[in-house]
């Protein structure tokens, strides 16, 4: 792709013709497009992880582990870490391959060789890597002497993505022979293993005796300053500006995952543009809202229903679901009821205590309500968190335009704590 120019700031609307808002409106489109970042100039935030990944894969015979909720980024970073580094002493060749349930320890090893050799040829280095693709590999040992045959100025990454999807038991276990045997052997080839777990050891198997030989390193939702740099890194290649209170709203809802900040984003840079403005204000965001919940994945909706439906009178299961979608979390997004209980009471404007809702929130961990969420922790010390973590700014979305969140509400909830979110007019 061509590197996207900083466009200049100045210009006044007034001054654009429909053929300059034709391309500011291409422009949005192409940079918020909600697929895994692929290149550093658009990857926001995520400096310690990066900076750890990278210490890693330069301590010999290392490997990672990056693990985290769904949608948090763990492709981007895998995409997109290794550019960072900038020494010439060595070269990086980095392969990525992706996991899918049918998959075995030899297929993935298979593909793995496969792009890797794609990958060095194509930077015109295969001399680095000089393995060969030319036979099955079927071991942990074939493996490993194939990688000796890497070159000491070379550093070899291959990043296995979607790890969670290899379902085959074996399979995992021959990872985990492998990860010791590079190791013990101190071959300078790192393997990244990606995927969605809560914790390591649903990933791999044994991993306390890899403790040694393998960094865990969990990807956790992204911090509201990431949030904004997210929007900075983007929209600061057109000539949109994003106000301050349209900006914390899309960083609220958001709740931490930088798909909806990119979604958000977009469609109200898009009603800005129909009303050929410049500044994206509130209004904005919230026809982006009401395009969201239109355009959204018919997934959300169905589990919405299946979450809420009832035919009781005077339910609160919507009520609840929001408040959780709204209760405060940990980094990993787990809330506990005592959390639960100051959003309930703003949205149905009564004081409520657990009583009220801890039917509710068994109900919601049930197959009868898809389970929405899922619980961990033991009685008395429950935490809930949403077992598709893309659901909870659904909820919350779909809450503001049913208006089930009154003014008062939405002014605690959306209230401003950022100060680096000026207001733009
Ligand atoms: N550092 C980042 N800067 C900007 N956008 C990001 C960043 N990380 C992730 N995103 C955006 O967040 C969304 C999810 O990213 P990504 O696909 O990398 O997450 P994931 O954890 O691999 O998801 P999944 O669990 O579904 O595989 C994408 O829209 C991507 O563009
Ligand atoms: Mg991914």
């Amino acid at each position: 792709m061509a590197t996207l120019a900083k466009k200049p700031k100045s210009t006044r609307a007034s001054s654009l013709n429909e053929e300059d808002w034709w391309s500011i409106s291409f422009e949005i489109d192409h940079l918020f497009n909600g697929a895994p970042v692929a290149e550093e100039e658009l990857f926001a935030g995520r400096a310690t992880e990066v900076r750890r990944i990278l210490e890693v894969v330069l301590e010999r015979s290392k490997h990672v582990i990056l693990y985290g909720e769904r949608g948090v980024g763990k492709t981007s970073i895998a995409n997109v870490f290794w550019r960072r580094y900038n020494a010439r002493l060595q070269t990086i060749v980095a392969a990525r391959v992706q996991a899918d349930p049918a998959d075995t320890f030899s297929s993935l090893w298979n593909k793995a060789f496969d792009e890797l050799i794609a990958v060095a040829k194509s930077m015109g280095r295969y001399d680095l890597v000089p393995v060969t693709n030319e036979f099955s590999i079927e071991t942990p040992d074939q493996v490993r002497r194939e990688l000796q045959k890497c070159k000491p100025n070379a550093i070899p990454i291959i990043i296995f993505d979607e790890f969670d999807k290899l379902r085959d038991a074996l399979s995992r276990e021959l990872f985990a022979n492998l990860i010791k045997y590079l190791y013990d052997y101190s071959l300078n080839t790192t393997i990244i293993l990606v995927g969605v777990a809560e914790d390591v050891s649903s990933l791999i198997a044994d991993h306390q005796s890899l403790d040694r030989a393998l960094a865990q390193i969990k990807l956790n939702r992204m911090s509201d300053t990431e949030l904004n740099d997210v929007i900075d890194t983007r929209l600061g290649k057109t000539r949109l500006e994003l106000d301050g209170d349209a900006r914390w709203t899309v960083i609220t809802l958001s709740r931490g995952l930088p798909y909806f900040t990119q979604m958000l984003t977009k469609y109200a840079a898009k009603a800005a543009i129909d009303e050929r403005s410049l500044i994206i204000k509130p209004s904005h965001v919230r026809a982006a809202m009401d395009r969201f919940i239109v355009e959204a994945d018919q997934s959300f909706q169905d589990a919405y229903s299946l979450a809420t439906d009832s035919p009781q009178k005077g339910h609160l299961f919507k009520e609840v679901l929001l408040a959780c979608a709204l209760a405060q979390t940990d980094q990993s997004g787990f809330f506990t009821p005592t959390n639960v209980i100051e959003p309930l009471s703003g949205i149905v404007g009564q004081r409520k205590q657990h009583a009220h809702f801890s039917r509710h929130l068994s109900e919601f961990i049930s197959e009868d309500r898809g389970k929405v969420l899922m619980r961990r922790g033991h009685e008395r010390n429950y935490r809930f968190r949403f077992r598709d973590p893309m659901m909870q700014p659904y909820v919350i979305i779909k809450g503001i335009n049913e208006n089930m969140i009154g003014r008062d509400a939405q002014e605690v909830i959306f209230q401003r704590e950022q100060p680096f979110l000026p207001n733009v007019t």
